[in-house]
C-alpha cells in the first residue's frame, strides 16, 4: 500500500499587517497540526510567525528551523537537509504542516529551496503553495505609486551583489524594484548615483511594520546600512518622479516631497 504523507504547505503572510494574509492562508493555518517557521541567528525571520500567530490554533505546535545566513554554500545547504529531514519527520506521521514566508513564498524565500530539497528527499510528498502579498507590491501601495502602467515592464533584483545587478538592468526595464539592499546598500547607491538615478528612486524600510520609514533621499543611508527590510522602487526616466512626488505629498504619508532632493523631469 502506497505511504501516505501529510501535506507540505509554503503559506505567504503578506509583507507585515495581519489583515494582509489571505482568507485562504488563515483558513489552512487554523487547520494545522505543525507551523514551522524560520529563525535565523542574524534576522528575525519569526516576523512571519508574529504576522501569522493569531490564526494558528493554541493546540498547533509551532516549531523554529535554524536556516543559517551565511555565504557559505556547504553551511546553507547543510542547514537545509537537517531542516527538511525535520520537515519530512512530521510528514511522515501523516501530519499536515505548513512552513511560513514573509511576503510569497516563491519570491525570494527560504521556502522554495526547502521544497526543493524535500522533493529530493521524499518525491512521492504533496507539497502547495498559499500566494502572499509580496513586500514590493505591499510598498507601492503604502506609497501610492504604480508599479507599471500601461506598456511599461517591471524588473525585481536582489541587491545582495550590491549594484551590480543595476548597471546590468538599467535601459532594460521601465521600473525597478530592488530587494535585499542593506548589505551593500553603499554599492547600490553609488552605483544609483553613477548612473543618475538618485532622485528617481524611492525606499522604504519596515513597510508595514514597527518601525517603517518612508526614504525620500536613499543618500541618507550612505556610511551605514538600512535596517534588513528595506526596498528600493526606482523609475527609469525623469518624467515617472513627477508622479512619485505627487504622491508622496500625501499629507496621510506625513512627508514633504519639497524637503527632498527630488528633480522634476519633463
Ligand atoms: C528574502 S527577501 C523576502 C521577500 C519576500 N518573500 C516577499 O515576497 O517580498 C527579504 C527582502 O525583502 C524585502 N522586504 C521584505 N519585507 C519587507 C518590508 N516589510 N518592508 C521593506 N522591505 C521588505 C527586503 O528587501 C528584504 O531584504
Amino acid at each position: 500500500m502506497k505511504k501516505e504523507f501529510g501535506i507540505f504547505y509554503g503559506i505567504g503572510v503578506g509583507p507585515g499587517d495581519p489583515e494582509l494574509m489571505t482568507v485562504k492562508a488563515a483558513k489552512i493555518l487554523g487547520e494545522l497540526d505543525i507551523v514551522f517557521s524560520a529563525a535565523s541567528t542574524k534576522n528575525d525571520y519569526s516576523v512571519a510567525y508574529e504576522i501569522a500567530k493569531t490564526y494558528i490554533p493554541p493546540a498547533a505546535e509551532v516549531i523554529p528551523l535554524p536556516f543559517k545566513m551565511t555565504t557559505h554554500q556547504a553551511t546553507r545547504q547543510q542547514a537545509r537537509r537537517e531542516n527538511a529531514e525535520t520537515v519530512l519527520r512530521v510528514l511522515n506521521q501523516g501530519k499536515n504542516a505548513a512552513f511560513l514566508t514573509l511576503g510569497d513564498p516563491l519570491t525570494y524565500s527560504t521556502f522554495s529551496y526547502l521544497a526543493k530539497t524535500l522533493i529530493a528527499l521524499e518525491p512521492d510528498i504533496t507539497i502547495k503553495t498559499i500566494p502572499g502579498i509580496t513586500s514590493y507590491q505591499a510598498a507601492a501601495s503604502r506609497l501610492m505609486i504604480p508599479l507599471v502602467e500601461g506598456e511599461e515592464s517591471l524588473l525585481v533584483l536582489s541587491g545582495t551583489q550590491g549594484g551590480e545587478a543595476l548597471r546590468k538592468a538599467v535601459g532594460k526595464a521601465d521600473n525597478i524594484v530592488m530587494l535585499k539592499t542593506y548589505k551593500n546598500f553603499d554599492h547600490i547607491l553609488a552605483t544609483l548615483e553613477e548612473l543618475n538615478l538618485v532622485d528617481h528612486t524611492i525606499g522604504i524600510s519596515q513597510c508595514g511594520l514597527a518601525g517603517e520609514e518612508i526614504i525620500t533621499d536613499i543618500r541618507r543611508y550612505k556610511d551605514h546600512h538600512p535596517p534588513y527590510f528595506t526596498l528600493l522602487l526606482i523609475k527609469s526616466e525623469g518624467r515617472r518622479l513627477n508622479d512619485i512626488c505627487h504622491n508622496i505629498v500625501n499629507p496621510s504619508l506625513k512627508v514633504n516631497c519639497a524637503k527632498t532632493s527630488f528633480t522634476f523631469g519633463d
